[in-house]
This record gives structure tokens, C-alpha cells and sequence, in this order.
């Protein structure tokens, strides 16, 4: 095994665990709920505005959408289209993952504005628990990564060599993700969210987690299977080589059978 696939082993089995910790240990079991409130949080001075009795005021439904459609975005979009990555063989497999991935940040975008317009209307961003400013780094730390996805492409299309640009594209991507999928759980905390709702986004998050963990994981023994035995024509294995978006489908079953 090289130092790349050890590296990738550790590294892969540490966000793992982050990812366990993150998402049960975040619910602190306050008694909001998901339903029609009649009191507005009091773990966030987020969104402090009042909640009318009669309903969800409109606070409240924002937040509900900014929470929904992050929670879509990280639980499955982004950790769906980094597996992309993993489980596709097909050439021109990385304008799927580029595409997929760019839609995912614009959900996660809209999110972000409408989390803004809430917390700009009624409240501040310090909370008690972090929520809103580890949501900040993290959409502010994704932004860059269609660049340098692209750019690792573009001298991978050349080079056929894996790149610095690769290797941070595909760690900063799995960690920042990962980061976001756990705010999540800071976010239903802060909210005070139903137990259900927790259990929902810890099964939803944790079946699509375990789904990309599991393809990096094979794709590191397709890497050194491939590896002994391409090792006389100096094949990189599939995990160090980056994008696998080049290889025709001639090739396809020689390299990663
Ligand atoms: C990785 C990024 C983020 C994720 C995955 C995320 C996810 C969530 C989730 C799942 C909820 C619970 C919604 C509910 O149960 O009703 C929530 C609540 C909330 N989020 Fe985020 N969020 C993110 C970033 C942000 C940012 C950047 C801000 C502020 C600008 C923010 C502000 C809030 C506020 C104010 C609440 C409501 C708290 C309350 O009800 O007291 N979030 N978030
Ligand atoms: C916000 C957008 C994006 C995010 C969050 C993202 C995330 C990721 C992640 C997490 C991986 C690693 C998959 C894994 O092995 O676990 C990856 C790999 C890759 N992505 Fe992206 N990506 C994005 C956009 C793009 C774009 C626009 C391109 C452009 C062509 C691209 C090209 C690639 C390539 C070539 C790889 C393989 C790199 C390697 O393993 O060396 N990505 N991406």
C-alpha cells in the first residue's frame, strides 16, 4: 500500500468518526419542535422574532426552508455527487460530478440568503452554538472549488498526472462537506427540532455517508489491485490519480477490473 493510500485510509476513517460524533451529538432535546410553535427559540437570539399561535409566522418558515434545503444539500446532493466520482466509469464522468456539484452549492446558496435575510432581520449571528458562522466558512470555503476542480482537469486532460490542484480539491471537498453535514446538526439543535426530525437527518445522512466512504474505500483496493497489476506500465492507482474522466471505455476494463 503507498503512503497516498494510507493517507487516504486515515484520513477517510477520521471524517468518518467526526461525522459519527457530529451528527448524535448535537440534539440537546430542546422542546421546540418541528410543528406550530408558540414561542420563538430561546437557544438562538438568531431568530427571536415571535411566532404566532395560529401558525408558523413567516420567521419561522423561512427558517424551516433555509433548514430543508441545506439539509437536502448536504445530507444527499454533495455527498452524492462526490460518490459520482467513485461508482462512475463512463468518460466524461467529471462533467456529471461538475455539474451536479455546482446545482448542490446553488441550493446551498439560496439557503445561505435565505438564512441571511432572517438572521439581518431578527438577530445576530453569534449563537451559542456556532451554527451560523461554521455555516459561513463552510459555504464561504466551497466557493472555490469548481475552480480548482476545473483547473485540476484541465492539466489532467494533458498531463493524465494527478495534481496539487486535484489532491486539495478532493480533501478540502470532503472535509468542508463533512463540516456541513454536521453544522446541520448544530442547526436543528439551535432550532430546538423534534427528535424526529434528528433521527430523519441522521438516517438520510448517514446512508449516503456510509455510500461515499464505502466507494472511496473500494476504490482504494480497485487502486492497488490495479496497481500490481498495471505496476510494469507505471499506473497510478485510481484513488492517487485523480479524475478517472478520461479513461476510455476500451480501457475501462483493464484499469479498474
Ligand atoms: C453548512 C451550512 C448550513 C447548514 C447545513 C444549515 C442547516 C440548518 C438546519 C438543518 C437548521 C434547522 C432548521 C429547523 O429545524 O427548523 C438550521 C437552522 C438555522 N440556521 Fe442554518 N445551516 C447552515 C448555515 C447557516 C448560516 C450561514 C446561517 C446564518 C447566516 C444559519 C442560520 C440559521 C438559523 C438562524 C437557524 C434557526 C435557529 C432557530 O430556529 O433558532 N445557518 N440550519
Ligand atoms: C462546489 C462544487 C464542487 C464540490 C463541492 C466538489 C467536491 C468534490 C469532492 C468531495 C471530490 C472528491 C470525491 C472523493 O473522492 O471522495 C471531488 C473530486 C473531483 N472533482 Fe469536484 N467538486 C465540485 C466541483 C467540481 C468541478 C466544477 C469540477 C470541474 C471539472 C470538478 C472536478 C473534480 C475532479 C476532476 C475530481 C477528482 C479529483 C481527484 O480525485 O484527484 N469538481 N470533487
Amino acid at each position: 500500500m503507498t503512503i497516498v493510500h494510507k493517507l487516504d485510509l486515515v484520513l477517510s476513517a477520521g471524517l468518518l468518526l467526526a461525522l459519527a460524533q457530529g451528527i448524535h451529538g448535537h440534539n440537546d432535546g430542546s422542546p421546540r419542535g418541528g410543528g406550530n410553535s408558540t414561542e420563538s427559540s430561546s437557544s438562538s437570539s438568531a431568530a427571536a422574532a415571535p411566532v404566532q399561535t395560529s401558525g408558523p409566522s413567516l420567521t419561522q418558515q423561512l427558517i424551516w426552508a433555509h433548514g430543508l434545503m441545506m439539509g437536502i444539500a448536504f445530507t444527499i446532493l454533495f455527498p452524492f455527487g462526490a460518490t459520482i466520482m467513485k461508482i462512475f466509469r463512463f468518460r466524461g464522468v467529471v462533467w456529471f460530478h461538475a455539474g451536479w456539484q455546482v446545482l448542490s452549492y446553488v441550493v446551498a446558496l439560496a439557503a445561505f440568503g435565505i438564512a441571511f435575510y432572517v438572521v439581518g432581520t431578527f438577530g445576530s449571528l453569534v449563537t451559542s452554538n456556532g451554527h451560523p458562522i461554521i455555516g459561513i466558512i463552510v459555504i464561504g470555503a466551497l466557493f472555490l472549488q469548481p475552480l480548482v476542480g476545473f483547473t485540476h482537469h484541465l492539466i489532467w486532460t494533458k498531463r493524465q498526472q494527478p495534481t496539487p490542484f486535484g489532491i486539495g480539491h478532493r480533501w478540502w471537498g470532503r472535509t468542508f462537506i463533512i463540516l456541513g453535514v454536521i453544522n446541520g446538526g448544530l442547526g436543528l439543535q439551535l432550532a430546538g427540532s423534534d427528535k424526529t426530525w434528528v433521527i430523519v437527518y441522521s438516517v438520510v445522512a448517514g446512508c449516503f455517508y456510509l455510500f461515499w466512504f464505502a466507494a472511496i474505500a473500494l476504490s482504494i483496493f480497485r487502486g492497488r489491485k490495479t496497481q500490481q497489476v498495471e505496476q510494469s506500465e507505471g499506473a497510478q492507482p485510481e484513488e492517487g490519480k485523480g479524475a478517472h474522466e478520461n479513461i476510455s471505455a476500451r480501457e475501462l476494463p483493464n484499469r479498474y477490473g
